[in-house]
């Protein structure tokens, strides 16, 4: 019988990170695979007398539902195999690498600039940097926190006092700067695509806020997308390296943009817009593979 881990965060509270693990492990069930959820706070694997000691090394593959890259890079260097690997993880959890890993490969995306590294809070941010960015991007524009997670680090700044405190609040944090796409406003199209392939997509709505995550109110809606938006996704899980993710794409005037792609994107809200058994799958997808 195939063996699996199933990684998940020590940490994260949220209720849908739990339900991904359970989902995923009754539909690997069905397909005769057993496997076991381990937080990464259990250390599947630690580096012991100078070696990576692999406590589940008869185990087949790991479901790496965590962004941990300590953990995902012990594992995969003791030969198991990841289902995201840890490097492609890396490139999603981090939004400024996933728009450079993109760009030169024709891929519509958002005019972008990354925050300038600052190593101490009382630096002093200079008027030209602040000119610089808005004559770049024009206002509205948005800010990023290059980490965030459910919309929580994404700013939407009018203009330049604005956009000097978000600056002064994010100086140490890694960020980014973007430009708005207004036509998008609390609204963006969600694409599924494992092994490579689109599974499903729906279209995330919200009434209050300019951000669509569900986790702040925005609403799944059914949504057939155009063969284009299907084709920048499918380009996109390829050159990221990804088995599974959930693309986010803006509507801007002409074309899609890619926003970001979650290595790591819940399935529930999808499952139940779309009706699309997205953790089936994804185990069925995994088990061809090993
Ligand atoms: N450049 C942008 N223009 C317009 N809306 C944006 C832009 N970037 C992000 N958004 C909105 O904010 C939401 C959250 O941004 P995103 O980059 O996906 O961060 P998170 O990882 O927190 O979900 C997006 O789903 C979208 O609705
Ligand atoms: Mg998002």
């Amino acid at each position: 019988m195939k063996k699996g881990i199933i990684i998940t965060n020590a940490y994260t509270p949220i209720k849908s990170a739990e339900y991904q693990a359970i989902r995923l492990s009754e539909e690997f069930e069905k397909l005769g695979v057993y496997t076991k959820t381990v937080k990464n706070r259990e250390y599947p694997c630690q580096v012991q007398d100078s070696k990576i000691i692999n406590g589940y090394s008869d185990y087949d593959f790991s479901v790496y539902l965590d962004k941990d890259k300590y953990i995902a890079k012990m594992l995969e260097k003791s030969d198991v195999r990841l289902f995201n690997s840890a490097d492609s993880i890396a490139l999603c959890d981090d939004k400024m690498l996933t728009h450079i890993a993109l760009s030169n490969n024709g891929i519509p995306m958002p005019d972008t600039l990354p925050g300038a590294l600052c190593y101490t809070s009382d630096a002093v941010i200079p008027d030209e940097m602040v000119e610089n960015i808005s004559s770049k991007l024009g206002f509205p524009l948005i800010v990023k926190e290059s980490y965030g997670s459910l919309g929580k680090g994404v700013y939407l700044v009018n203009g330049t006092d604005e956009l000097k405190s978000v600056m002064e609040k994010l100086k140490c944090t890694p960020h980014m700067f973007q430009k708005y796409v207004s036509e998008s406003r609390g609204c963006d199209i969600r694409i599924i695509v494992i092994g490579g392939k689109y599974l499903c997509a729906m279209m995330r709505k919200s009434e209050t806020d300019f951000r669509s995550n569900i986790e702040l109110g925005g609403v799944g809606i059914p949504f057939s997308p155009p063969d284009e938006y299907i084709e920048i996704a499918e380009k996109s899980a390829q050159i990221l390296g990804l088995d599974y993710c959930g693309i986010d794409i803006l509507l801007g005037e002409n074309t899609g943009l890619v926003c970001e792609v979650n290595s790591n994107a819940f399935f529930g809200g999808m499952e139940k817009t779309t009706g699309v058994n997205v953790a089936k799958a994804y185990a069925e997808y995994i088990v061809s593979k090993i």
